[in-house]
């Protein structure tokens, strides 16, 4: 989308506002799939982004999706995905929601943990049922595809290798529960393309070499992914053409040994980043000892890994002034709220910023609103929509301010 679509938009929609390039979705997509071979399915990792009409859009490009809490499945099933379409990973998900997706009788419940599958496995004793489940591995390897590790570490995610013994000791005590599977993913923004294809052998080996030790048939094997892409200075686009052909020889080593298994990838980052702008209005500007500062109507309430929350380094994501383009000068962008860290661009180099004028922030459509502090100062959530070609549809409408007390009971008390 060019600006002036932008602008329409912004001039449509009102700010602060999250565009999503609808072709551009269905066009990663399509890259990633042709980088597969046919057998390996592409799971959409919701947590990316949880718009139901996101959701629809993958389940119209045959994605099986990868929920990781209650409310995502609740979506996802919403959004038309069949329960064998859905697997669940979180490492905390409480008695209900286990519950939920046992009922919803999901393809896999990824575990994280040996008393989650005990909690599965008493769940499904009391509905007598038998539940599918995979085990979510944190491997002695060092998969270090991405910035982000989330294996191969100490971590939160997953059970270690080295518990195998006890845990698979453990599950032959569960008669409700059936292993179906192996996962694990590595960690997320991954952009060497040569590294995901490591991980993605070693993951392999791993999970035959653990399904032969343990008598279980391996029918699901989720390979994670962390496929990245590019968003500051000095990082390069994952080589598309590197991945085709590595995964391609991997597979041509192991296929002949996983002709009865349903083999997966999750992605999220790489299906959406690209697609997404988030648009907010310059309000206010100033200057504050020696510093100029351009106020802005929205900020990391809605967007805080644009604010540097959560990430290490703090480098500005790429931003534009929409249908400006002179003389540039040194500015800080900050949101509307009364803290410090409410900076969504810090010395970044702008052309002369005026009132009225819309800030667009580029590889929104990951980890944006979803991951953001949106309740604090009570400011309304953004409208987001989605443009294909001309034509524009709004998939959440603009918060009001009304939403606040919305749940909320008044104090009784005398
Ligand atoms: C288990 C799991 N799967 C998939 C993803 C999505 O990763 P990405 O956005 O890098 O594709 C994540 C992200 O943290 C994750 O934790």
């Amino acid at each position: 989308m060019n600006d002036n679509d932008l602008q329409a938009l912004a001039q449509k929609y009102g700010t602060p506002l999250y565009t999503y390039d609808g072709d551009k979705i269905i066009s990663q997509f399509e890259k990633l799939k042709s980088c597969l071979p046919e057998e390996i399915e592409i799971f959409y990792s919701m947590k990316t982004n949880p718009l139901l009409g996101i959701c629809q859009l993958f389940k119209k490009l045959n994605s099986s999706i990868e929920v990781a809490s209650s409310g995502e499945l609740y979506t996802a099933l919403s959004a038309g995905f069949s329960p064998q379409q859905i697997i669940f990973t979180s490492p905390g998900k409480t008695y209900e929601e286990l519950e939920y997706a046992i009922e919803e009788q999901i393809y896999s419940i990824n575990i994280e943990s040996i008393d989650e599958a005990i909690i599965i496995n008493s769940i499904a004793a009391e509905k007598n049922k038998k539940v599918d489940i995979s085990i979510r591995i944190n491997p002695d390897f060092d998969a270090t595809c991405s910035s982000i590790k989330m294996s191969g570490v100490p971590t939160q995610f997953g059970i270690d290798q080295a518990l195998m013994g006890k845990a698979f000791d453990t599950f032959s005590q569960l008669p409700n529960i059936n292993v179906i599977g192996i996962h694990i993913y590595t960690g997320t923004q991954a952009l060497y393309a040569e590294k995901i294809i490591f991980a993605m052998e070693q993951i392999i080996s791993l999970a035959l070499e653990l399904s032969e030790t343990y008598g279980f048939s391996l029918k699901f094997l989720d390979m994670g992914g962390g496929f990245g892409i590019p968003y500051f200075k000095g990082e390069t686009e994952l080589n598309l053409e590197v991945l085709k052909e590595g995964v391609a020889q991997v597979w041509d080593k192991y296929k002949d040994r996983l002709v009865h298994t349903r083999v997966a990838v999750e992605s999220g980052r790489f299906l959406m980043a690209e697609s997404g702008m988030y648009l907010t209005k310059v309000i206010y500007t100033k200057e504050c000892k020696g510093n100029k500062y351009i106020i802005c109507d929205g900020g990391s309430n809605h967007h805080a890994s644009s604010a540097f929350l959560g990430r290490h380094i703090r480098n500005n994501f790429p931003m534009h002034v929409l249908n400006k383009s002179e003389a540039e000068e040194e500015v800080n962008v900050v949101g509307p709220l009364c803290t410090p860290t409410d900076v969504i661009g810090q010395k970044v180099k702008l052309p002369q910023i005026d009132v009225g004028d819309i800030l667009a922030i580029d590889k929104s459509g990951a980890y944006g609103l979803t991951q953001s502090p949106l309740a604090f100062l009570s400011h309304p959530s953004p409208a987001e929509v989605i443009q294909f070609g001309k034509e524009s549809f709004v998939l959440r409408e603009r918060g009001r301010k009304e939403d606040y007390i919305k749940g909320q009971n008044e104090l009784n008390r005398k």
